[in-house]
């Protein structure tokens, strides 16, 4: 088992360098990103990840040079070659090299890095469910492309790790409306519906919030609202959670010392967390 790179074409260890000083990534974080989870040898819902690369590229103008079955081709060589069963595929486009303009250059070639690391899911976490952050939401309004310029994000988590909270949960001032985690998709229940922000320029479309809406939920019979809702509404719900690849699903148990519910994980967060580990189980263990 051994942690692996790639660039442009070629596995590599990632200790290697072979970012130009002028790739546009660097200079200007002209790019995008995806972060996959491996369970089991296998890319769990890769189509979707793929799916949403394509479309944040298109977003910022950046030329698709990759076909779908090629970058599928690319997650399945890096796990192979990496042997790592249980890990998070980092995956990375940006514009490409070229000297330093802020206007697109002309001819220019998009770079492709990867790399793989080992982890495995916070169990502990989801059991016993995490504290956060208030913070306000300080980021641009196209939260919609997962680009990578994340300080914004990485500012809200900071935050909320520097005071040993797990997560930031964020919300815009202008409107005192919440919006998301710096690294998560945000969800309330109360009264048994599951209360989330609707999609737009506003918070990413998170692949885990999207099984859990298309599938999860309505397995289990579940009403879900996209509306925005505020940080007072939040504290008076009866559960929180938090979703991405890495979390899943994960209960929150309070919000800047104030418990949600009775501060503990919500019945209706334990079962979506089970339907989610069920689909993945039936998609990586077959
Ligand atoms: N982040 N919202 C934001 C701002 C995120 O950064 C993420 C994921 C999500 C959840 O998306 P998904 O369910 O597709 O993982 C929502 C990843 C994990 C990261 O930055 O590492």
């Amino acid at each position: 088992m051994k942690e692996l790179g790639f660039f442009d074409g070629e596995f590599i260890n990632l200790d290697e360098t072979k970012v130009s000083l002028e790739d546009r990534g660097y200079q200007f974080g002209d790019g995008i990103y995806e972060a996959a989870k491996v369970y089991n040898g296998k890319c769990f819902a890769l189509d979707r990840h793929l799916e949403r690369c394509i479309r944040s590229l298109r977003e910022l103008q950046i030329p698709v040079t990759y076909t779908n079955d090629e970058l599928t081709a690319i997650h399945e060589d890096i796990i192979a070659k990496s042997q790592i069963n249980d890990g998070v595929i980092y995956f990375q486009i940006t514009r490409g090299t070229a000297p330093r303009t802020h206007f697109f250059p002309d001819k220019v070639v998009p770079h492709l890095s990867m790399t793989i690391r080992p982890s495995l899911v916070h169990e502990d976490w989801q059991t016993s469910g995490i504290q956060t952050l208030w913070a306000e939401d300080i980021r641009w309004l196209r939260c919609d492309i997962k680009t990578i310029n994340l300080l914004g994000n990485v500012l809200a988590k900071q935050k909320a790790h520097a005071k040993g909270f797990h997560e930031a949960i964020q919300f815009r001032k202008d409107t005192n409306l919440v919006t998301e985690g710096s690294s998560s998709n945000f969800f309330i229940v109360k009264d048994d519906i599951i209360w989330t922000h609707p999609l737009n320029n506003l918070i990413l479309k998170g692949i885990t919030r999207s099984i859990l809406l298309e599938e999860c939920a309505p397995q289990l019979g579940l009403t879900v609202v996209e509306k925005a809702f505020t940080p007072e509404f939040a504290a008076g719900a009866d559960e929180a959670f938090v979703t991405s690849t890495s979390l899943e699903v994960t209960p929150v148990i309070s919000i800047s010392g104030k418990k949600i519910g009775h501060g503990v994980p919500g019945k209706i967060t334990k079962q979506l967390l089970a339907a989610y580990k069920a689909l993945v189980k039936a998609d990586c263990y077959r």
